[in-house]
């Protein structure tokens, strides 16, 4: 069964194009991660593969509907968590649990059983009959997507669901989410948190301004962007003669801050490595210390933002 297949989605509000042109291929059974700064474009594409509102130009098919000819066959599968808070202030936890799987249709036995399932997993047993209105904003947050899975879906939609959770509580919703998937489930989710993506996904869509600027596994996002690492070499003493002896050496870019440390940056780290270290001994030069750093993911999350922000992009 094939997840979300969009081509070419447009949305403008006015003339803002607040989603210019996306593709997306959603497989079945993995959680794609959607990431990006605020006002990249999330909510909005999240809005339309949800039907919630109308792309200005594009096709999407969620679950192998159309989901612009057939709106409410796709959002009875789905299940959708806004970025927005919602609940009702007057209700309590436990009872906003029955009332969306009334909502839903769940017959009485189940709905018992699942909300007692959700009110552990997302730890609400001591707020239980706590209202709405005086939990804090994590704490609706958790019963906001805990409610969520009172019904039965294929596909899951969760914008930025995370935040206002503590730590603990992160991690606990992290956790569920990747044993539902193994249960057959399909997650959409977004986030401008990068280590819950790569914690998280299969898949990763980096979108700034509306824009798609890659997507692909983790590690892959690591090995094709992220080739580059950071070298610091710690001298014993300060040389100044330094970038005079390295001056031949290419393919990297070598700061010598104060003359005892040295921070190199290149893609082919292992070779300029060993032509520093061979023309140091040469020279008697003794390394005190030594150390290089991988690009983070984190680095190339923030490079590719900032280079589709240059303002010729
Ligand atoms: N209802 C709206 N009316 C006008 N502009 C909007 C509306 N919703 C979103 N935008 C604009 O569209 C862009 C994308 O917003 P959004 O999809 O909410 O981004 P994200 O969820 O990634 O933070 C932003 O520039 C935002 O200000
Ligand atoms: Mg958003």
């Amino acid at each position: 069964m094939s997840g979300i297949t969009a081509r070419s989605l447009h949305k403008s509000y006015g003339t803002i194009p607040a989603v210019d042109g996306i593709d997306l291929d959603v497989r079945s059974g993995h959680i794609f991660g959607f990431l990006g700064p605020n006002g990249a474009g999330k909510s909005t594409t999240i809005k339309i593969l949800t039907t919630l509102i109308p792309p200005t130009s594009g096709t999407i098919e969620v679950l192998g509907i159309d989901a612009i000819k057939h709106p409410l066959e796709v959002r009875k599968r789905i299940g959708v968590v806004l970025q927005q808070p919602s609940y009702e202030p007057n209700l309590s936890v436990e009872k906003s649990l029955e009332k969306y799987g009334m909502m839903w249709d769940i017959d009485r036995k189940t709905r018992k059983e699942r909300s007692e399932e959700l009110i552990d997993v997302f730890d609400l047993n001591e707020i239980r009959k706590r209202k709405n209105e005086d939990l804090s904003i994590g704490q609706r947050r958790r019963v906001q997507v805990a409610r969520e899975f009172m019904h039965e879906m294929d596909l899951l939609f969760l914008d930025e669901p995370t935040v206002g959770l503590d730590p603990t509580a992160r991690r606990n919703l992290l956790d569920y989410l990747k044993n539902k998937v193994k249960t057959g489930l399909t997650i959409f989710y977004t986030t401008h948190v990068l280590t819950e993506a790569e914690y998280l996904c299969d898949e990763i869509a980096v979108i700034n301004k509306g824009k798609i600027l890659a997507v692909d596994s983790p590690n892959n996002l690591k090995n094709t962007f992220g080739q580059e690492k950071t070298i610091t070499i710690h001298l014993s003493e300060r040389h100044d003669n330094l970038s005079e002896l390295l001056s031949g050496i290419t393919d990297c870019i070598i700061d010598f801050n104060t003359g005892t440390n040295i921070t190199i940056q290149s893609s082919k780290s292992e070779v300029v490595l060993s032509q520093i270290l061979q023309i140091l001994i040469e020279n008697n030069i003794s390394v005190e210390d030594l150390s290089a750093i991988p690009t983070t993911l984190e680095d190339i999350f923030l490079k590719m933002v900032k280079d589709s922000n240059a303002p010729n992009n």
